[in-house]
């Protein structure tokens, strides 16, 4: 895989790329990082990356056409590279973005500096936004880093043992506690089921513990560990409805499904420009608005795409099914509601046959799938 880090500091991550298991993946070319300097896309004497905000405001911010020429040479250099823009207002990098981004072919990790950058950056160059977590760091090299090391970690060969990596924390809520050698320390005993030599009970004992932990430690991910990479889409005739009346069962469901079930996000489905303008003038917090669900899937080549159904009909599958291909899921899942099911979607049957086109079904077949 190649990973092309644009950073107005390559040497930042020198000593790094040396160490360790991602020396190892570099030395052996699972992984080829290659840096670009912003400053070389510059068209100044001074290689100038920055200005002044429109608007006033204290500090600067990273020029557009600066970064368009960058990415642009990226995508020349690494054809079919995801491209990542790393910033606070992204979308959550977790396991499920590293097990995702490690199928592509290439990467190309956008590092931002100062007060950060032109928003048209997001919007129109790069493939997606993500942010390592709530906190603001002085540079995006950090994150990059952290994203690089992650999604290595996910290569076939960076990990000795595959086997290390299927059952690493957050493949499945959290991983079971390890001990080694000596069996009693300061009167500190280890588990009697681990030193036992019989396989079927050590498992038995590791997968309560890991549950047990996950639900104490991180509740969060016990019941909704299968809903952290999905995403739902409200297609057009959702759209109309929330749009004709913001007050809807379907907006307000919508809406607040994202943060209950702990969604990845919330996109709309909007062909009108005009009505996507003034959806975008709104600042809708956290809902990405995009002209067709084909141009949303393009960028998504590995997701399973689910259609929930509203009403019967022919070839559709029940809950049950629907459950065992989301957790089977290899990468992310997009959920579409409200509209005619995209091609190539596993259909689902409605969840209130009783209410079809009725707005709770929305409501009913979040809870079904992502609810305690
Ligand atoms: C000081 S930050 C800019 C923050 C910006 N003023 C804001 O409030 O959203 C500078 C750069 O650091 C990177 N950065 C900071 N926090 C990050 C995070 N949590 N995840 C990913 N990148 C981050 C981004 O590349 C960002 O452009």
């Amino acid at each position: 895989m190649i990973v092309r880090i644009i950073t107005i500091f390559p040497s930042f991550f020198a000593s790094c790329l040396g160490e360790g298991l991602l020396g190892k993946a570099a030395e052996r070319g699972v992984v080829e990082v290659q840096f670009d300097d912003l400053r070389g896309h510059a068209n100044d004497a001074h290689h100038t990356v920055d200005d002044a905000p429109y608007g006033g405001g204290p500090g600067m911010v990273m020029k557009v056409d600066v970064w368009d020429r960058a990415i642009a040479a990226a995508r020349q250099a690494a054809p079919g590279a995801r491209v990542v823009l790393l910033t606070p207002q992204g979308d959550r990098f977790d396991d499920a973005a590293a097990v995702r981004l490690a199928r592509e072919s290439g990467l190309v990790l956008c590092c931002g500096r100062y007060e950060g950058v032109d928003e048209r950056v997001a919007e129109h160059l790069v493939d997606e936004c993500l942010s390592i977590g709530d906190y603001v760091l002085t540079g995006g090299e950090a994150a990059a880093l952290v994203v690089l090391d992650a999604v290595a970690r996910k290569l076939p060969g960076v990990v000795g043992r595959a086997e290390s990596v299927e059952t690493d924390t957050f493949t499945a809520g959290l991983k079971f506690p390890q001990y080694t050698r000596p069996p009693t320390y300061r009167g500190w005993d280890t588990p009697a089921a681990l030193r036992s030599g019989d396989h079927a009970r050590i498992a038995a004992w590791r997968q309560a513990e890991a549950r047990r932990r996950t639900a104490h430690r991180r509740p969060d991910l016990a019941p909704l560990a299968a809903a952290k990479n999905v995403r739902l889409v409200l297609l057009e005739r959702a759209m109309d409805e929330a749009i004709r009346d913001p007050q809807s069962a379907i907006a307000a469901c919508a809406t607040r499904a994202v943060d209950a079930y702990r969604l990845a996000r919330l996109v709309v489905c909007v062909p009108d420009a005009d009505t996507r303008q003034v959806l975008r003038n709104a600042h809708l917090y956290d809902v990405r608005i995009v002209a067709s669900l084909a141009q949303l899937l393009a960028r998504a080549k590995h997701e399973t795409v689910i259609h929930l159904a509203d009403q019967p009909g022919p070839g559709q599958l029940p809950l049950a099914e629907i459950k065992r291909i989301i957790a089977a899921a290899p990468a992310g899942i997009t959920l579409t509601w409200g509209g005619v099911a995209p091609t190539g979607a596993h259909v689902a049957a409605p969840a209130l046959p009783d209410l079809a086109d009725h707005p709770l079904a929305l409501a009913a077949w979040l809870d079904r799938l992502f609810g305690v």
